[in-house]
């Protein structure tokens, strides 16, 4: 078997490519990405020298680089590679919309020209907007994106679909909640967090910090990514939930509290423009037809993250050093000055 992998240098593709050579290690991994800030090569060092792994640098914009690392009719494509973060698309979405949509198609367009057997849209539960308290975001529910990089992800969606029903594409969607544990880059709630902790620097919390996400741990996500791979219904859309819906100041609580540090790091700062309140999404229909489940409880998954952020110092030293600094300057600045705290 041959898997095309895009943006298997970020934070969860990286892990779904090193759990996979490391489970599949006469098979062939290629990865492609174009090593934006996110994208950091020392997340695939354990699998660097595997005789199956390939790295290649390029962007899923430009056909004619995809069209060079994608091999004739290899099994599958899963598309990992995007922009990610939410705060920077309300920043400029400009860049969202060139990755993560257009991207998309041209990917959807090259592996049909190259008779790609498979493909793995990895999309998110921000599709289906805020979730009033007591609803849950089903498979068939109507997407509602609100932020600039959510209505990205979500036209990506739309193309993937389109391709199916046009051209009978094998052609899957995943939609996850929020991943937390290693090689996540700092600019994310938990990693910053961590980060900011260690040094005893405030972390900043956005409005009354009562916004509620569902985290799941990476290698529980990679797990349902790699189930829906492998064994998923042609066409079909699973979620991938964690089970864990947890306000942000009760899951910084929880992380301050693994780590031995006082509540009194929490700052609150201005709010992000147009936040979304609320996720959740209804996951019952990839355990009834995968049979998978998540695995790893919130708490051990958090103790495990700061063990390995910890262990890993220079990891988080050199994600620290690049861009992030500016742009989270130019953000957020002034309330941690105003709250006479440094910044990460
Ligand atoms: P990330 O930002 O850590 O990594 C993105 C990767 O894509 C990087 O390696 C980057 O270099 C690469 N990339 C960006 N633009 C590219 C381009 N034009 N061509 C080729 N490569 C490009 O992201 P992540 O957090 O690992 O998320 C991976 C996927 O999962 C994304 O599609 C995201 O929307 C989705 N997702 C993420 C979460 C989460 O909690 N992080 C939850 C649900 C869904
Ligand atoms: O829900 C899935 C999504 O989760 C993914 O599709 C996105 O790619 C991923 O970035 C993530 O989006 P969020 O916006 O939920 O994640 P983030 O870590 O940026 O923020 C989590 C929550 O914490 C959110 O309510 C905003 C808040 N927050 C975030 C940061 C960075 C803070 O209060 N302070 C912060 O400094």
């Amino acid at each position: 078997m041959a898997i095309f992998v895009t943006g298997g240098a970020g934070f969860i593709g990286s892990e779904f490519v090193r759990a996979w050579v490391r489970r599949f290690p006469a098979e062939t991994v290629i990865n492609f990405d174009k090593l934006t800030y996110a994208g950091n090569l020392e997340n695939l060092a354990p699998v660097a020298n595997e005789p199956g792994y390939r790295m290649y640098r390029g962007d899923i914009c430009d056909a004619g680089a995809v069209r060079e690392a994608l091999p004739e009719r290899c099994d599958a494509v899963v598309h990992f590679a995007a922009e990610s973060h939410v705060d920077r698309s309300i920043l400029s979405a400009s860049e969202f919309v060139r990755t993560n949509v257009l991207g998309t198609q041209v990917l959807l367009d090259v592996a049909r020209e190259k008779g790609v057997k498979r493909f793995l849209y990895i999309s998110t539960d921000e599709v289906g907007g805020s979730i009033p308290p007591g609803r849950l975001f089903r498979e068939d529910s109507p997407p509602a994106p609100s932020s600039p990089y959510a209505a990205s992800k979500t036209a990506g969606e739309h193309l993937v679909r389109a391709a199916a029903h046009t051209f009978g594409i094998d052609a899957l969607i995943t939609r996850t909640s929020n991943n937390y544990g290693p090689y996540q880059f700092p600019e994310k709630l938990i990693p910053l967090a961590i980060s900011n902790a260690r040094l005893d620097q405030p972390i900043p919390v956005y409005g009354d910090g009562l916004q509620v996400r569902d985290w799941i741990h990476v290698a529980d996500n990679c797990r349902a990514v790699a189930a829906v791979l492998q064994r998923g219904r042609p066409g079909a859309t699973y979620h991938i939930g964690g089970g864990n819906q947890t306000p942000n100041r009760e899951l910084l609580g929880l992380l301050l509290n693994i780590m031995g540090k006082p509540e009194s790091l929490l700052v609150s700062v201005t709010d992000r423009l147009g936040h979304d309140r609320r996720y959740a999404v209804e996951g019952s229909l990839i355990r009834s037809e995968l049979g998978w489940e998540p695995e790893i409880p919130l708490e051990d998954g958090l103790r495990a993250t700061v063990q390995w952020y910890d262990a890993n110092r220079e990891w988080l030293e050199h994600a620290r050093s690049g861009e992030y600094r500016q742009y989270y300057d130019r953000m957020y600045g002034r309330d941690l000055k105003g709250a006479g705290g440094d910044r990460a």
